[in-house]
C-alpha cells in the first residue's frame, strides 16, 4: 500500500469543488468525506464555502484538511493586512469552522504587491486561523520573487496533469519545499479520451481517471479532482491496489504538450 500523505500532511487525494453548489455541493462533499475522502478543495471565487460548511460540521474538525483561496479581489491595496483577515473571517464564518488548514493566493498579480500580501497569510498563521500559507498558479519566477522578499510559502496548487508535466517547477518546489498540489488532474474530463491512457488503463482493467490520477499519486503529488457523481468519486478514490510500471510512467510523462485547460484570464503564470 501506498503513503496516502505527501510532505505538508496534504492527502494525495482531495475533492475540487469548482462548479459545484448549493444542495448538490453539500450532497456531493457529504458522500466524499464518507467515502474517506479528507482534503475539500474550495475558494471565495467557487461561491460554495456555506454548501460545504454545511457538510462539514458533523465531522470532527481535524479529521479532514480544509483549503480555500483568498481572491485578490478581496484584497485592499490600501489595507492590505485588514482586508486579508476580514476576508480569512468570512470564510470561516460561511465554512463555519475555526481554521483551514491551507490558505492559498489565487492568482500572482505584478501589479499587486504580491508579499504584502502574503505576509498577511503568514500573519494569519500566526493568530491560528490557519495553518499553512500558500499562493496557487504561482510559476518559479513568482516563487522567487516571493523567495527574495523572505516568504516561504507552503504549498503552490497549479494546473498538473500529462498534458501539462510541469516538471522544472515541480523540482524546483520539492528543492524548496514547497508542495506542488496538482488541479484539473483530468484536463477538466478531456484527457480521459487519451489514446495512450485509454491503453494503460485497458492493460490494468481501471479507468482513464484511475490512470490520470495514478501517474500523480504514484509521484507523491496531491490532488483534487472534481466530481458530480457517486460513482466518478468512488472510482477517483481507488486508487492504492495497483502500481504503474516504470515503462508505463514514462509513457505518460512523454504526453506532455505544455497545454493547459485552464484558460488564460490571467496570463501571469505563463512567465
Ligand atoms: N487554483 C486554481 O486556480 C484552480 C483552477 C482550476 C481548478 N482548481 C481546482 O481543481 C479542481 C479540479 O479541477 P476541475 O474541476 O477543473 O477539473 P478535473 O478535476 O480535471 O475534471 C473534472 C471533470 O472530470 C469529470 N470526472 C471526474 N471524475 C471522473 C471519472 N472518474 N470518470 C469520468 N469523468 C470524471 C467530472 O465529471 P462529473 O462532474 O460529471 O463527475 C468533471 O467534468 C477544481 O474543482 C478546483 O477545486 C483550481
Amino acid at each position: 500500500m501506498q503513503e496516502v500523505y505527501s510532505i505538508m500532511d496534504v492527502p494525495l487525494i482531495g475533492l475540487g469543488t469548482y462548479n459545484l453548489l448549493g444542495k448538490e455541493c453539500t450532497k456531493i462533499v457529504r458522500a466524499a468525506l464518507e467515502m474517506g475522502y479528507r482534503h475539500i478543495d474550495t475558494a471565495h471565487s467557487y461561491a460554495n464555502h456555506k454548501a460545504i460548511g454545511k457538510a462539514l460540521k458533523t465531522h470532527k474538525r481535524d479529521s479532514f484538511f480544509l483549503t480555500s483561496k483568498l481572491a485578490l479581489e478581496e484584497v485592499d491595496p490600501k489595507n492590505i493586512a485588514r482586508s486579508v483577515e476580514l476576508a480569512c473571517s468570512r470564510a470561516l464564518k460561511e465554512l463555519e469552522t475555526q481554521y483551514l488548514d491551507l490558505y492559498l493566493i489565487h492568482w500572482p498579480d505584478r501589479t499587486l504587491d504580491i508579499s504584502a500580501i502574503f505576509a498577511s497569510l503568514d500573519d494569519l498563521k500566526a493568530k491560528g486561523l490557519i495553518r499553512h500559507a500558500g499562493v496557487s498558479n504561482f510559476t518559479i519566477h513568482h516563487l522567487q520573487d516571493l523567495a527574495r522578499d523572505g516568504y516561504h510559502p507552503d504549498a503552490n496548487q497549479v494546473e498538473f496533469h500529462p498534458y501539462l508535466y510541469q516538471k522544472e517547477l515541480l523540482a524546483f518546489c520539492k528543492e524548496h519545499q514547497i508542495s506542488l498540489i496538482a488541479y484539473r488532474p483530468l484536463g477538466k474530463g478531456e484527457l480521459l479520451h487519451t489514446r495512450e491512457v485509454q491503453a494503460i488503463a485497458k492493460a490494468h482493467e481501471k479507468t482513464a481517471a484511475q490512470i490520470l490520477l495514478r501517474w500523480l499519486v504514484q509521484q507523491s503529488i496531491p490532488t483534487i479532482p472534481k466530481a458530480s457523481s457517486f460513482a466518478h468519486l468512488r472510482e477517483n478514490f481507488d486508487l492504492f491496489n495497483f502500481f504503474l510500471t516504470k515503462e508505463e510512467m514514462h509513457k505518460l510523462n512523454c504526453l506532455n504538450k505544455n497545454k493547459r485547460f485552464c484558460i488564460a484570464d490571467h496570463p501571469e503564470f505563463l512567465y
